[in-house]
């Protein structure tokens, strides 16, 4: 039994793990296999829409997609991870695909410039699809800057941020947003493949890659007792979480040294306050060479220019005292 007390924005709740094993791991007996194939998602690794033995529908990525070789266990990874810590993604599942579900929908096998290549069969990484899958209430990746404020659970691009800095995430953050009834946006963040040095488990440092595009998601977000608090939060949750993932990760999902990764990844957990610190000025520093042929624009402006008016004065007299 693994539980953890987390707080957030004054308000605590109890997120409890029984075990990863049982319940969440992919390769326990929660595997599903897909029934109906929908269509092709865009992007590089050709992930496809299908409907599950469950009736529900995900995004599935496949092992030997063009993009790299760890790209399952990053997404699996990451997924795990992230709600371990409270933040809001797409629930992650094995999902099989058979050989004559392969053979009956070319459509879905690899288009590459050498031609195309069948997928495997066998079990592959799926994202449970956030929303409708067609109509009006279908999600959207996009947020318009005058949407931002109604996105109900905003606070979380915080803590993603911090989460894709350990990660060293290295493409931008992506996230969905569903319409309640209401008209107010909740957002929940999805692809992880390219955390954790991306898909080669190459980390090298690359300011800003884990933002989101619409940087006004993150407007006065930025307090620095919330940080520490993500940060504690952290360290005290994903050790035992990467102890519980790694020894049990699907051999088809990776070609790295996972034992090698889990060290980084601590070690990057110890050193979590100061990878942050550099990585929200090296932003900053960013924005502002940009903005100097440029009127600032907000979308120009690093994670730390997105402090509350109060904290970003008082950071500002730091550093013209420093
Ligand atoms: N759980 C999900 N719910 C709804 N839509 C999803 C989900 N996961 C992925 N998608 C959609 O599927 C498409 C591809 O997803 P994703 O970005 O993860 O793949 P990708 O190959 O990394 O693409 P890209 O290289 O463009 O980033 C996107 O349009 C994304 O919005
Ligand atoms: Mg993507």
């Amino acid at each position: 039994m693994y539980a953890s007390e987390i707080r957030l924005e004054g308000k605590v709740g109890l997120v409890e793990f029984c075990s990863f094993e049982d319940s969440l791991h992919p390769c326990s007996n929660a595997i599903l296999s897909a029934n109906k194939y929908i269509r092709k998602m865009k992007g590089g690794s050709q992930s496809i829409l299908v409907r599950a033995n469950d009736g529900r529908h995900y995004v599935v990525k496949m092992t030997d997609n063009p993009i790299g070789p760890n790209l399952l266990a990053n997404e699996h990874m990451g997924s795990l991870v992230a709600k371990a810590v409270g933040l809001p993604v797409a629930e992650a599942r094995g999902i099989c695909l058979s050989d004559s579900f392969i053979d009956s929908h070319p459509d879905l096998w690899f288009e590459l410039p050498s031609g195309v290549r069948r997928p495997d069969k066998g079990m592959h990484f799926g994202s449970l699809f956030v929303g409708q899958t067609s109509g009006p209430d279908r999600p959207t990746e996009y947020i318009s800057p005058s949407r931002v404020s109604m996105i109900t659970n905003r606070e979380v691009f915080l803590g993603m941020y911090l989460l894709d800095v350990w990660a060293n995430h290295q493409d931008n953050r992506q996230a969905i947003f569903r319409r309640s009834s209401t008209n107010a946006q909740e957002v929940c963040f999805i692809d992880h493949g390219h955390m954790f040095g991306g898909p080669e488990w190459n980390f090298k440092e690359n300011p800003a890659s884990a933002l989101h595009l619409e940087r006004a998601v993150y407007n006065d977000l930025w307090q620095d007792e919330q940080v520490t608090s993500w940060i504690s939060r952290f360290q005290t949750i994903i050790p035992g979480v990467l102890a519980s993932i790694i020894p049990s990760m699907a051999n088809e999902w990776y070609t790295g040294d996972l034992n090698e990764l889990q060290r980084t990844l601590i070690d990057r957990l110890l050193r979590l306050q100061k990878l942050v610190n550099a990585d929200a000025e090296r932003t900053w520093h960013l924005s502002q060479q940009k903005s100097i042929d440029e009127s600032p624009r907000l979308s120009d402006l690093g994670i730390r220019e997105l402090r509350t008016p109060e904290t970003r004065s008082a950071f500002h007299r730091t550093r013209a005292t420093a």
